[in-house]
This record gives structure tokens, C-alpha cells and sequence, in this order.
């Protein structure tokens, strides 16, 4: 038996498509054959409703629409502001809303699509200096379980992944600081953060006729980090190399 992951003959929607996570996603999406759309900053913003509207009106029939673009920079709990926290969760949690609402309205007359959002570990635990970002990626799950319900009779799949720390433009802070790498991958069993492509490959699963029986699903990408109630790693198992840990 093969598990087939094809794109052939389909047409994917990516938000936030241009860097990161959603460009290895376009990316990996095209390998398989899809006709692949981005939909970024600065032609189309998942913050105005008519841009996205349109953006979607331009195009035929849509298969499936990834809804990852997101934002997210450490401000400490004390100093966020209202329009901090507006900003992040109108692209976050807003602009998911809006781009499975108008994708959903979209596919409904084929009685098909399958739609993926880029939810975050950060959906279900409390990082320090995101409340803004944890609150929206918490939000993301409440869209993730109603839209699946809401529009499973007309066929249509919507799941998600969260991803741990993987090397993005929008984590460099974190990759630049060995030290600080050290630390936090010491608390995942693995040992290592993530990487683009490897989120990408569980995008494309769960938007794949590969996943046809799961909907509202939450799909860690996190190394394990999830799992470890205390760290797995330290200085007397292993050492920290190429921001790895590894067995001595
Ligand atoms: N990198 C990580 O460790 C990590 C972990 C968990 C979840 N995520 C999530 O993955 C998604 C992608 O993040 P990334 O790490 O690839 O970041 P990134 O900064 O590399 O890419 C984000 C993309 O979203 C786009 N974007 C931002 N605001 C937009 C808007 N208003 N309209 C349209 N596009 C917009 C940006 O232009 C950019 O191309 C985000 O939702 C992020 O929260 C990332």
C-alpha cells in the first residue's frame, strides 16, 4: 500500500506564503503538483476583508487553502498595549477567521476542500512576553473545532498544526543566541528545533486526500516538546553541538 500525498491537478491557497513556514509550504505543495497561490503582504492582507475577498473572487475553484500568515513579537505582559494586542490577534485570530470563512464560502458548492491553519504550541501554553499571540493562537483552536463541525456536512476538512520553535525569519532572534537555543531545546525530546520543510510535510498531509477521514484536528510538529513534563536533555547525557543535543 502507498499513502499518496499528490497535489496533481489541485489548487492551493497559502496566506503568509512568502517567507518561512508558508514558503516552505508553496514550495513543497508545487513538488506535488499543486498550482499554488500566495497570498502575503503587501497585495493581499488577511487584515481587510475586501482584499482577501478579492483576491479569492480572482481565482477558479480552490482545493485547499492553508491559513498561516501570523505575526508574533515578544512584548512583556505589563508594557502590551491595546493596539499591540488588537494588531496581533486582527492578523492571528481575525484574519483566520476571515480566510476560512470566505475560502468555506468558497468550496461549499463543490461539497469539498480542506483547509489547514497554522495554530502554534503556543495554542495551549503561556511563553512569557506573547500574551497576545498565545491568546490568538489559543483562539485559532476555537476556530479549528467550530469551522470542522460547522462545515463537515458539506464536505469540507479543516485542520491544524502547531508548531514548536522552527527556524523562520520571524524566530531569528532565538536561532542567533546558541546559549539561548541550548536552554530551550533541553526541554525537547528531540533536541533540536524544527525546521520550515518539516512543518510543510504535515501541512500538506492534512490538506491531502491522504487525511480524508480527519477533520478538527490539532497535529503537534514540535519534536516532542509537548510530551516532556521536565527536560529530557542535559550535560550529563549529552552536549550541545550544530544546535543539537546529542548523546555523549
Ligand atoms: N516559526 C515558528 O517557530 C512558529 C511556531 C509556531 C507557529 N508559527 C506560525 O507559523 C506561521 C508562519 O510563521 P513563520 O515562522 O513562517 O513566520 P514568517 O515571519 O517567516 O512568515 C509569516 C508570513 O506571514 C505574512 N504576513 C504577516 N502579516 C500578514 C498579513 N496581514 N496578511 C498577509 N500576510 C501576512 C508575512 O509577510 C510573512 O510572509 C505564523 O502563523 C506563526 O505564528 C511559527
Amino acid at each position: 500500500m502507498k499513502i499518496m500525498v499528490t497535489f496533481e491537478d489541485k489548487t492551493v491557497v497559502v496566506t503568509g506564503g512568502a517567507s518561512g513556514i508558508g514558503a516552505a509550504t508553496v514550495t513543497l505543495l508545487r513538488e506535488c503538483g499543486a498550482t499554488v497561490h500566495v497570498f502575503d503582504l503587501p497585495a493581499v492582507d488577511v487584515t481587510k476583508r475586501e482584499t482577501l475577498e478579492a483576491a479569492f473572487a480572482n481565482l477558479g475553484t480552490v482545493d485547499a487553502v492553508i491559513a498561516n500568515a501570523g505575526i508574533g513579537r515578544p512584548i512583556p505582559f505589563e508594557t502590551t498595549t491595546d493596539a499591540d494586542f488588537a494588531r496581533t490577534i486582527d492578523v492571528n485570530l481575525a484574519g483566520v477567521f476571515r480566510t476560512v470563512q470566505i475560502a468555506a464560502e468558497k468550496m461549499k458548492g463543490r461539497r469539498r476542500g480542506s483547509i489547514v491553519l497554522t495554530a502554534s504550541t503556543n495554542s495551549f501554553d503561556g511563553e512569557a512576553d506573547l500574551i497576545a499571540y498565545n491568546a490568538s493562537k489559543a483562539g485559532v483552536l476555537g476556530i479549528l473545532h467550530t469551522a470542522a463541525n460547522e462545515l463537515g456536512p458539506w464536505g469540507i476538512r479543516v485542520n491544524a498544526v502547531c508548531p514548536g520553535l522552527i527556524r523562520t525569519p520571524l524566530t531569528q532572534a532565538h536561532f542567533a543566541r546558541p546559549e539561548t537555543l541550548k536552554d530551550y531545546f533541553r526541554a525537547i525530546p528531540m533536541g533540536r528545533g524544527g525546521e520550515p520543510r518539516e512543518v510543510a510535510q504535515a501541512i500538506a498531509f492534512l490538506a491531502s486526500e491522504a487525511a480524508s477521514y480527519i477533520t478538527g484536528a490539532s497535529l503537534l510538529v514540535d519534536g516532542g516538546q509537548m510530551a516532556a513534563k521536565f527536560s529530557p536533555w542535559n550535560e550529563e547525557r549529552g552536549e550541545f553541538l550544530d544546535d543539537h543535543w546529542v548523546l555523549s
